[in-house]
């Protein structure tokens, strides 16, 4: 029996990086796969056909996930095509950092909305059709700079640090209903999100972790196949942290 097996999932961003190998790795353990990005390019094209040649459905769909007139058609759009949808991924994630006295309010608005925002307009509509079906789950993608701040990045942990009170609290909501709704932060993960940091601060990182490697992609991906499994039946309202051990103590 795989893990996920006719499951049908929704997760945004997910045309590169950890979006992508999580994407496939549910697909691998039978789930249906609908995912967003923000435009259809060769990623999301070249995932469709890595996805089809696993045997389940798939299906692109070019959306912004922090715009919420747009994830409204979105949410209903997969629903149609879908029948249900089991299991909620809000992965979308941006940087702009800068250092707090530099940064604009445009750096701090378009990080709030990608990474946070997007959560609240997904979740939302998501939870109403989990609503009516009496079951769910909903794994949010934080950081751990969302636990443990970072230099340069206020708004993004920010942004992080919002995604694990909006879980912990919308758990609370929905765990009656039987909807799960847990957070994944991952440490520092080898994507091309973090191929662009500067080398000493790269290397800053390393020697902070105790397992000393950076996290793969696939380390997330298995911490997200665990949440959206019935492996995790009662976990609800939960931050796990995919780190290799940096996060440890908070
Ligand atoms: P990535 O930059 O490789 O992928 C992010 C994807 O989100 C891209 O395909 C991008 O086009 C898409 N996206 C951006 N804005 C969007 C929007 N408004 N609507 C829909 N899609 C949008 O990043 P990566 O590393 O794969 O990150 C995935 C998630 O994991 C993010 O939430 C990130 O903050 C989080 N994360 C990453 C870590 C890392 O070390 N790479 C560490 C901790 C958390």
């Amino acid at each position: 029996m795989k893990l996920v097996e006719n499951k049908n999932v929704l997760i945004t961003g997910a045309s590169r990086g950890i979006g992508r190998c999580t994407a496939l790795l549910l697909a691998q353990n039978g789930a249906n796969i609908a995912f967003t990005d923000l435009k259809e390019d060769e990623n999301s094209e070249s995932l469709i056909k890595e996805i089809e040649a696993l045997g389940v459905k798939v299906k692109f769909y070019a959306n912004n996930a922090a715009d919420y007139e747009a994830v409204k058609t979105l949410v209903e759009t997969v629903k149609a095509d879908f029948g249900s949808i089991d299991v909620l991924v809000n992965n979308a994630g941006i940087t702009k950092d800068n250092l707090l006295l530099r940064m604009t309010p445009e750096q701090w608005d378009a990080v709030i909305n990608v990474n946070l925002r997007s959560v609240f307009c997904m979740t939302k509509e998501v939870s109403a059709i989990m609503l009516r079906q009496k079951k769910g789950s909903i794994i949010n993608i934080s950081s751990i700079v969302g636990i443990q701040g970072n230099y340069g990045q206020a708004n993004y942990a920010a942004s992080k640090s919002g995604i694990i009170g909006f879980t912990r609290s919308v758990a609370a909501e929905l765990g009656s209903r039987n909807i799960r709704v847990n957070a994944v932060a991952p440490g520092f993960i080898e994507t091309p999100m973090t191929a662009t940091l500067p080398e000493d601060i790269v290397k800053g990182w390393q020697k902070q972790i105790p397992l000393v490697r950076f996290g793969k992609a696939e380390d997330v991906a298995n911490t997200v196949l665990y949440l959206a499994s019935e492996l995790s039946s009662y976990i609800t309202g939960h931050v796990i942290s995919c780190d290799g051990g940096m996060a440890r103590g908070n």
